[in-house]
């Protein structure tokens, strides 16, 4: 018996019913094992319901025969006030990259160099390799320990070398075996890590999204955001509510058992422990099937259910891992081989200008629908009109469209070939398409703009946006659709009337019933409760992004401090230079913006006093104080300890690890999953430049 099984009374009703359910368990766990790995169920969804209902009702009658591998626990527990910290027994590694068949080439010669080296069998530099080839799934790496067969602990990768501790989370995924069952032999490890990638399957992203805007809430940007944003949930039971997938790719630590010793044969056997693994991974000879595989998962990737952004391939014998290692962090037998952002040809339709939140108008082009990477584009950005003249792009024109993982999809230029004969110049509108008010195009500036201020509709709407924003004030529930609703309507005019809405007149809007009304008004009242730094950020101030916001808030300490200074003295801020100096300095001059902050405050929006760092005294030599940085990749100024002493001359804190405190992540060329980690935290990430400014 294993030590899982639930305690069997001597005798009595009881010893009936832990009996009765240890089977239904056992049940349920296989049918599970035939849904998820197999993809061959042998009963019915409803059938299978008819088992969970009997286990449910036993457990609500015998509640000490509950456990935490039960299949009724996959609903979720009660909401955890933050994640622990796991330090992973073995660290979890990233992989390098390759971009051409040059790269992949380099590798596999490398591969073979290396191992006739370390085995001393010179033949190996010639022989071809055995592969194993798998998909690069877009979603995040998890570690799940199994003792005797149950699963005690997952942890996210984080840095590689502490995670946080996901497991009343990952319980509820189902994919992922809770318990191995009869599928737990005696000669499998005692302790066994399972590692793989918990994603999110794109028809379980479409629905879960329009479930989410449904409700009036924001959806995810993209399947990897809301995978990861699922399971990094405080509340286990909106992970529950969320469409999980799983793949293993891999074994970490083990004790104990004996395991197969390739990586192929390692994947089959976790397939038979319970766990599903990706059905397109092949094993292949040598570095050109590895290419011809590459080709035909690219051209089949749109038609995966699933997103994902590569070919990795590993050397598949453990032994040759073993004896190839590993270099900084990633390992020398395995490389990801990333695709090539999506490009489609079609036509430009027209172009319109979309008035951004500062008034800058965006040229964006109308297409004719196409698709791209899986998606159909039918909009992208031609950014402004410079690049618009730099690109010779003309309405009518045949041209390139790029989409990329998560960005706005753009037009790169023109396709090649003859120009059609009907096409015409693509021309910068003199009035604000939504207010009609003056546009204006500064000197030297790229960027045309709206001059209708907060007359104009669109550059309320966008501020409104911008004010309810997960980064900004975070008011939760404050859709684009609500939002526009509430602009457009005149019920809003400036941020502070939207803390004088109440149910009823919420209730009056489209799509908006009395539960969702009244998550509003809470998300409201908890919205008045801020910090100073999101508030500065919120107001929208241009060129005033969150790191400069957090800034400000940092070395003023309080608004009016902030509010009276002026252009000159704002530059003594870290990060401010003498155009963003200007842009605050205007903003709070202007009586209409002094009027909204005033409102704001009458409204009840406040933040705590925070304590002035002592260090951030105007011309003080720290005035990074109070700030916790963390450096990842490389800098081509300086190496990463210096820029660590630079900015801790400057007062700064460096960490290793990105965590709710870290103020920013500073990337450089390269980076590691930090900045992933970051995004997942939604902490702003810095480049190159941001740094030189930091240290100017
Ligand atoms: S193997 C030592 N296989 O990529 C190798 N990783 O850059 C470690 N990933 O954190 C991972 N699909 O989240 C491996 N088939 C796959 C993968 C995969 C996605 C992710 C994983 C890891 C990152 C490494």
């Amino acid at each position: 018996m294993t030590a899982s099984k639930a305690p069997v009374p001597e005798a009595g009703p009881s010893a009936a019913a832990a009996a009765r359910i240890e089977a239904l368990r056992r049940q349920i766990e296989h049918h599970n094992y035939r849904y998820y790995v197999l993809d061959d169920p042998e009963v019915s969804d409803a059938e299978f319901d008819v088992l969970m209902r009997e286990l449910q009702k036993l457990e609500d009658e015998h509640p000490e025969l509950v456990s935490t591998d039960s299949p009724t626990q996959r609903v979720g527990g009660a909401p955890a006030a933050g994640f622990a910290t796991v330090r992973h027994r073995l660290p979890m590694l990233s992989l390098a990259n390759g971009f051409d068949v040059d790269e992949i080439h380099d590798f596999d010669r490398r591969v073979r160099e290396r191992l006739a080296k370390q085995t001393g069998d010179p033949a190996r530099s010639e022989a071809a390799v055995t592969y194993m080839a798998e998909p690069k799934l877009d979603g995040l790496a998890i570690s799940l320990i199994y003792e005797n067969g149950r699963l005690v602990q997952a942890a996210t990768r984080g840095d590689g070398e502490t995670g946080e501790d996901v497991t009343a989370n990952v319980r509820t995924v189902r994919p992922i075996p809770l318990h191995l069952g009869d599928r737990f032999t005696d000669d499998a490890p005692q302790v066994l890590e399972v590692r793989g990638e918990v994603f999110m399957r794109r028809a379980d992203f479409e629905r879960l999204n329009a479930g989410l805007e449904a409700e009036g809430q924001r959806g995810f940007m993209n399947p990897r955001n809301a995978a990861a944003g699922s399971l990094r949930q405080l509340d286990p039971q909106v992970t529950a509510r969320r469409p999980l997938s799983f793949f293993a790719y891999s074994v970490g630590f083990v004790e104990g058992g004996t395991l197969p010793d390739t990586q192929s044969g390692t994947l089959d056997w976790l397939r038979e422990l319970g766990f599903p693994a990706c059905p397109e991974r092949e094993v292949l000879e040598g570095v050109e099937a590895c290419l011809d595989y590459y080709e035909r998962l690219a051209a089949r990737r749109a038609g995966l259910d699933y997103e994902i952004d590569g070919i990795v391939y590993k050397v598949d014998a453990l032994a040759d891992q073993q004896a190839l290692g590993f270099v900084s962090r990633a390992p020398r037998w395995a490389i990801a081989h990333k695709f090539p952002a999506e490009e489609r040809t079609t036509t430009l339709r027209n172009v319109e200008f979309r008035v951004g939140r500062t008034g800058a108008l965006t040229p964006v082009a109308r297409l004719e629908p196409v698709l791209v990477g899986g998606v159909m584009v039918s909009n992208a950005t031609l950014h402004n009109m410079d690049e618009i003249a730099r690109k010779d792009v003309r309405i009518g024109d045949r041209v390139i469209v790029r989409r990329a993982g998560d960005v706005i999809p753009e037009v790169v230029g023109r396709a090649g070939g003859e120009r059609p004969a009907d096409t015409r110049a693509i021309e910068m509108p003199v009035s604000c398409p939504e207010c009609d008010s003056h546009i204006e195009r500064p000197e030297g500036e790229a960027v045309a703009r709206c001059t209708g201020g907060l007359v104009c509709p669109a550059q309320r709407r966008e501020s409104l946006k911008h004010f309810v924003s997960r980064r900004a004030m975070d008011i939760e529930g404050f859709g684009e659709k609500i939002i526009e609703q509430l602009a457009d309507g005149g019920i809003v005019q400036s941020p502070a009337d939207l803390f004088a809405l109440d149910a009823e007149r919420l209730e009056a809007l489209e799509r908006v019933g009395p539960k969702l009304a009244a998550n509003l008004v809470n998300a409201l009242e908890q919205a008045r409760e801020t910090t100073l730094a999101r508030f500065i950020f919120a107001l929208g101030i241009r060129e005033v992004g969150e790191v400069t916001a957090r800034n400000l808030a940092t070395y003023y300490g309080d608004l009016d401090a902030l509010m009276q200074a002026d252009a000159e003295a704002l530059q003594e801020v870290p990060d401010v230079g003498p155009i963003v100096a200007e842009h605050i300095a205007n903003f709070f001059a202007e009586p209409h913006n002094r009027d909204v902050i005033q409102a704001l405050r009458d409204a009840g929006v406040h933040w705590p006093d925070p304590p002035r760092p002592q260090a951030a005294e105007p011309g003080d030599a720290a005035p990074l104080a109070g700030n916790t940085y963390v450096l990842t990749g490389s800098f081509d100024t300086m190496t990463r300890d210096e820029a660590k002493a630079a900015l801790e001359a400057r007062g700064a804190k460096i960490t290793g690890s990105v965590s709710k405190k870290t103020t920013a992540v500073i990337a450089g060329a390269d980076p590691g999953s930090k900045v992933t980690k970051a995004e997942s935290l939604d902490i702003p990430i810095l480049g190159p430049d941001d740094l030189a400014q930091l240290l100017a």
